[in-house]
């Protein structure tokens, strides 16, 4: 272990009591859906981790469907230690406060249980580098990457060099590459959401006392939805609840009525972007601006108010290169709704809440601050730690779209027999997860391609036909929680494995992603073999046909099919205007 790595440790010290209670919690939540019999975790050195669900038929349910649980036991039996081994992650987001201490973790061969089966798993992965420091090094322009310390093929030496570099400086985290203070595991994202979507028979203002009541009059038929037993179209462990979702889809194709606002300049308003990783905002404007069911020229029978903005053109539009100023461009954003909030009585009628924005650029979250935080802000960046609130906010799929003329181009994967790799991951090493993974996983194992960027090649034909032939796609986080990877993987057919903390994954409101995605926690990259190597081979084939039948809810088509992504969209933007209540 190099001395940068203990100074590492200890700046981390401070903050140890604080992240532990966030863990505690954590674990709390996490046992009080377990089986375990004394929920104990300060007794009982086993912390589970519920990380994914792999098939609801089997028994052991908690929330929905059925965990796979991924025991880790300290060998070495102190609940301090425990709690150390899975606690990697959250305890390194101490790194901005300076003071140090000495207690350094002793990290003893942690084991994995999968099925009452222990794996050590210290077998594959090196105990140092299971403990390794997360490269994040502030650079002077306020990022956190560049790719001139990251040379191809010496990625371990450039990691070692930043860890000095570390030791030296007191680094300040950019609000882009810091690591959570606290991670929500989605067991505890889920009774979030049903927290904010209790039955009520209160539901927010709309527009008009008309509009008020067929949502109160819509709320009631979904909850009281006649029970889907099987629908020829809706695979029902896909869904959270199968009966609803199906209601509340017919209520929105009956019901739903949409006012655009005309108000806003092109390119920033009205201006569909249709390629790119953050084309998915440029899609639902051109769809909704185009739609003769939805759109209505009476605000007085909307439901909901679009704000057609992009934020993609704002940046493009706006954005003065290298100032690393994006104030003009939240300003922009507060003058153009303090506009429509004076020049029409609707914003004033419900503060905002039955408006909303579709976009996927990363500052978007930024961009939508201020009163607009009141609207629905479905966002591809969908991240607990920068406000994103689960029920009322709708998480937007990141679609890459490599041609406008056919957007599905590619679609599909082979077949399950012919997938001869366990895991792929290729891309550029932004943010702090990713150079960890190749770290601990590049070049390590014949059946795991995990690596920066592939060799360019038109039409990515190599990366394409890697995630095609792959059961697992790593969908680890860059810069920011979202990824275009899970889409992509979703695409091909591939499992998506999501490791980055605190991401709300799409569609969160209507899917149960449990049921054919794996999340793993950023601080638990180390075990990713093991957790997929635990997935048996039933589970994964079901699992690859749950992936199969998803597919069709995060396609665009140039014109909108049922259930595709435009409808998806529009329908959680619905149910959470419908559902939401805190
Ligand atoms: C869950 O599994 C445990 C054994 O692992 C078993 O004792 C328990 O009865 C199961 N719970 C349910 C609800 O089937
Ligand atoms: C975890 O460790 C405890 C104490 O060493 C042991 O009793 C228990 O069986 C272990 N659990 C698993 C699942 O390995
Ligand atoms: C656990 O660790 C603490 C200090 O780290 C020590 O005081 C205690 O004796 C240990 N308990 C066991 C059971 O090893
Ligand atoms: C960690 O534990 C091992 C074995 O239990 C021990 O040999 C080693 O000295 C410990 N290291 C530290 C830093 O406590
Ligand atoms: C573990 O990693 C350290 C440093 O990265 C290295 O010196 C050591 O040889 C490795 N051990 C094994 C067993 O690979
Ligand atoms: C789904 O929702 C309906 C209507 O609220 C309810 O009756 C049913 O029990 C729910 N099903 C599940 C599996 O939760
Ligand atoms: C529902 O579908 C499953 C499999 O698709 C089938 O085995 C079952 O018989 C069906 N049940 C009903 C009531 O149609
Ligand atoms: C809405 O309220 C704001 C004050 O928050 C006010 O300036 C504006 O004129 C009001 N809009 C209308 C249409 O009355
Ligand atoms: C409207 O929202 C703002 C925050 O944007 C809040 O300060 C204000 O209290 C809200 N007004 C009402 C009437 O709820």
């Amino acid at each position: 272990m190099d001395l940068g790595f203990f100074r590492f440790l200890c700046q981390a010290e401070t903050r140890r009591l604080v992240s532990l209670l966030g863990i505690t919690v954590a674990l709390i939540l996490v046992l009080q859906f377990s089986e375990l019999p004394n929920s104990n975790f300060v007794s009982s050195l086993t912390a589970r981790i519920k990380s994914f669900t792999i098939d609801s038929s089997s028994v052991n349910s908690t929330l929905e469907g059925n965990n796979v649980n991924v025991n880790l036991n300290a060998s070495n039996s102190n609940s301090s230690d425990a709690l150390q081994d899975i606690s990697i992650s959250p305890q390194t987001s101490s790194l901005e406060n300076g003071e140090g201490i000495e207690n350094v973790v002793n990290v003893s061969s942690p084991m994995v249980s999968v099925d009452g089966k222990d794996v050590n798993l210290t077998s594959q992965v090196n105990q140092s580098s299971l403990l390794a420091p997360q490269p994040m090094v502030p650079l002077s322009n306020g990022s956190f990457f560049d790719s001139k310390m990251y040379p191809k093929d010496g990625i371990l030496e450039s990691v070692e060099k930043m860890h000095s570099t570390m030791s030296n400086n007191k680094p300040k985290i950019s609000k882009n590459s810091k690591r959570p203070s606290k991670v929500v595991p989605i067991s505890e994202m889920n009774l979030m959401l049903q927290r904010s979507h209790a039955s009520s028979q209160i539901v927010k203002p709309a527009s008009s006392e008309a509009v008020s009541a067929e949502i109160l009059r819509a709320k009631s038929e979904i909850e009281n939805a006649p029970i889907v037993v099987n629908d020829s179209r809706l695979y029902s462990p896909l869904y959270r609840n199968v009966s609803m979702f199906r209601r509340s889809y017919e209520l929105m194709e009956k019901m739903l009525k949409v006012y655009v606002y005309p108000d806003g300049d092109k390119p920033i308003f009205h201006e569909p972007l249709l390629d790119g990783i953050y084309a998915s905002e440029g899609w639902f404007v051109k769809l909704m601006e185009g739609n003769k069911q939805f759109m209505t020229g009476d605000p007085e029978k909307a439901h909901l108010f679009y704000i057609p903005f992009s934020s993609r053109l704002l940046q493009l539009t706006l954005y003065v290169r290298n100032s690393h100023k994006r104030s003009n461009l939240i300003d922009y954003m507060k003058n153009y709704v303090d506009m429509i909030a004076g020049k029409y009585p609707f914003w004033n009628r419900t503060n905002g809440t039955d408006h909303f924005v579709v976009a996927c650029h990363d500052w978007a979250p930024a961009e939508t601050r201020g009163r607009m935080l009141n609207c629905i802000r479905a966002l591809c960046n969908a991240d607990i730690e920068v406000g994103f609130k689960i029920g009322k906010d709708v998480s937007l799929p990141e679609t890459y779209i490599r041609s406008i003329e056919n957007p599905i181009k590619n679609l599909g994967g082979n077949p399950p027999s012919q997938r001869p790799i366990l895991a792929f991951f290729a891309g550029g090493l932004h943010g702090y997860v990713r150079p960890m993974l190749l770290k601990l996983w590049e070049n390590k194992e014949p059946d795991m391609k995990i690596s920066g960027p592939l060799p360019h090649v038109k039409g990515n034909t190599n990366y394409i036909e890697l995630m095609k032939s792959s059961k697992f796609c790593i969908c680890a986080r860059g810069h920011e929680v979202n990824s275009p990877r899970v889409v992509e993987a979703i695409f091909h057919e591939c499992i998506p494995v999501i490791i980055s903390d605190n991401f709300i994954p799409p569609l969160f409101e209507v899917l149960n992603w449990e049921s054919f995605a794996v999340f793993i926690k950023e601080g638990h990259i180390a075990y990713l073999r093991d957790i997929l190597l635990a997935i048996s081979e039933e589970k994964y084939l079901e699992m690859h046909k749950r992936v199969k039948k998803v597919q069709e809810h995060f396609l665009w088509h140039h014109e909108p099919v049922k259930y595709d992504l435009f409808h998806m969209l529009l329908h959680s933007i619905w149910y959470n205007r419908i559902f939401y209540t805190s």
